[in-house]
Parts: structure tokens; sequence; C-alpha cells
């Protein structure tokens, strides 16, 4: 009855496998396999969260993380939701863990504990940081990071996915969807005047554009920005407003931001995190009105 069995138990034992080795037996070994490495096959991915199966518009899921540098706590039990198409602004004073909770998104800091998942598809936790960018989740840092001596049509070449390199990209003609595109976003970005200009030449607020809009070519499902607004002018910050409008319901923003003014011009929904926890969530005026957050900026700066 189960001497087919024996048989290929017998083989496994002795090391020899013999060449037509059926599924069966071939599940036998994954089993063994994965034991010997200390695993149980099924186990290590763990199922969406309930919140996320149950309620299909969060795109963003933060549950209950924790990170701890030497014993002092960045991020506290933090739970924060962000629906699908939100544009979200995060403040709140310096230290308050906003960058280290972008860092846990984007896959450069693992936590201590907790769950993070985009959409019910990709639970961040189990990724590394090329397949969390590969998932679309786009991260803009302060300083902006683009080829000064390339023009700004070749930045926006250059971010066309799946490109390999410089100049297989410069040489390679882009097909007619492409260009369709790289027009949009030109104008998304509000350089369609300088798209022949070498980068280096663009002012700090445009050079900050491009670097959107480099994200953008990606086709991005999420993006985080770091304080987009810092340092541009008031005619910039005005513009880049009008860009995250733009923008709004295309993809989840996330945007950490200090000027004050800029996120009151641009966030719907306010998050406050104070010493690695949500402090309060809400409109603008709810959240600089809340007792709590005046407390924590106190000292600090204006809310
Ligand atoms: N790698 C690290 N090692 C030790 N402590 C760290 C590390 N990264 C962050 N911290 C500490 O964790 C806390 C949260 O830092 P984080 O940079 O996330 O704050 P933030 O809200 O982004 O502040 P800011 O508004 O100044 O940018 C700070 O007290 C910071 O000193
Ligand atoms: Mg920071």
């Amino acid at each position: 009855m189960n001497g087919g069995n024996s048989q290929k138990t017998d083989a496994l034992s002795s090391g020899a496998i013999p060449g037509e080795i059926d599924d069966a037996a071939r599940a036998i070994l994954d089993e063994f396999n994965s034991r010997r490495r200390g695993m149980r096959p099924g186990r290590f991915i763990p199922a969406p969260p309930k919140a996320l199966r149950e309620k299909s518009d969060i795109a963003l899921y933060l549950e209950k993380i924790s990170v701890g540098f030497d014993g002092f706590k960045a991020l506290n039990n933090l739970t924060l939701y962000v629906d699908e198409g939100e544009l979200r602004c995060i403040i709140g004073p310096n230290g308050a863990g906003k960058t280290t909770m972008m860092d846990v998104i984007t896959g450069k800091t693992k936590p201590d504990r907790g769950s993070v998942w985009f959409t019910d598809e990709y639970n961040l936790l189990a990724m590394d940081e090329v397949s969390i960018a590969g998932a679309g989740i786009c991260r803009k840092f302060q300083k902006p990071s683009v080829f000064e001596e390339l023009t700004v049509l070749h930045n926006l070449e250059l971010s066309l996915k799946g490109e390999k390199s410089v100049w297989s990209t410069l040489r390679a003609r882009l097909s007619g969807e492409d260009e369709d595109f790289l027009e949009m976003v030109l104008e998304r970005i509000r350089l369609q005047e300088q798209h022949d200009l070498a980068a280096g030449k663009l002012s700090h607020g445009q050079k900050q554009w491009l670097e959107i809009g480099m994200l953008l070519m990606q086709k991005p499902r999420m993006l985080l920005l770091d304080e987009p607004a810092a340092g541009m002018s008031p005619g910039e910050i005005e513009r880049t407003v009008e860009l995250l409008r733009d923008l709004e319901g295309e993809q989840v923003i996330l945007l950490v931001e200090h000027d004050m003014a800029f996120v009151r011009a641009v966030a719907r929904k306010v998050t406050v995190l104070h010493q690695g926890s949500v402090l309060a969530e809400g409109d603008m005026d709810a959240v600089r009105d809340n007792p709590a957050v005046i407390e924590a900026y106190l000292g600090t700066e204006q809310c």
C-alpha cells in the first residue's frame, strides 16, 4: 500500500534522489529542508491583517510599530492608516519619529515589533528596500538628487521604469506612449520651458519639482515626500501646493513638513506625531487647537 512512499523516504534518507522524483516526494523534501532551516512552510508569510481585509480602501497600514535605538524608543506603538489616493501630512516636533516612520515604510529600518502593509498585497516587513521601491513606494529625500549635467528631459527619461543604463536610455528612442507620458509629467512639474536646460541650472525649487517628476516617471503607487517645501521661495511654495493638488487622488502621498503655512494650504487630514506615537489626527484647525498638540510644540515652534 505505502511501498511507494517508503521507497521515496529511502531514496531521500540515502541522499540519492531519483531523476523521476514526483510531486509527493518533492513536498516531503521541501518540508524537510524548511524544518532544517527552522521554518515551517506557509508559516512565515502572515495573512493580511483583519482591518485590511475588512476595509478595502486602506492603502498604508502601520500597526503597533516600535523601533528602539539603544533602549530609546524612536517609534512607540505607532498605529496609522492612510487611505487609497489620500494626501496625508505628517507633522510633529523635532525627534517625533517622522523620518524613522518613513525609514520603516521603505525598508531602511526594520521595527522591533508591529506590522506594515501596503494594501493587502504587500507585507512590507517581509521585503527589502529594493523590492519595496519596485512595488511602487517611492521616496524623495530633502536634498534634491538630480543629475546636474543632464537636461531636465534626460533626467526624466532616465527614471523611466526598466531602463538599464544611462547610455542605453539616452540612445534609445522613446515610444509614442512614453513620450506622451513624459510630456504630461513635464507639464505637471511646470518645467516645460526648461526641458532642455541642464538640471544644475535650475533653481532649488525647480530641482525639487524635477525630482518629484523623476519619481512620477516610475508611476508610483505611494510617494513619500520629506520636507519638499524646505528652502523654496514663497512663489515656489505656492506652485508646489498646486502640484500636490494635481497629484492628489492618483496615488497615496505621505508628506512630512515643518512649514505650517504650506501644510495648512495643502492638507486635508493631518497626523501629529510626538515621541514616536500619534498624538492627534484631523483637519489642520482641529489639530492646531488640540491642547496636547500645543503643549508638545511649546518651546519648539509655532503650529
Ligand atoms: N540611527 C539612530 N540611532 C539612534 N537614535 C536615532 C537614530 N535615528 C533616529 N534616532 C532618534 O530617534 C528619534 C526620532 O528621530 P527622527 O529622525 O525619526 O525624528 P523626526 O521626527 O524626523 O525629527 P526632525 O523633525 O528633526 O526631522 C530622535 O530622538 C533621534 O535622535
Ligand atoms: Mg526627520
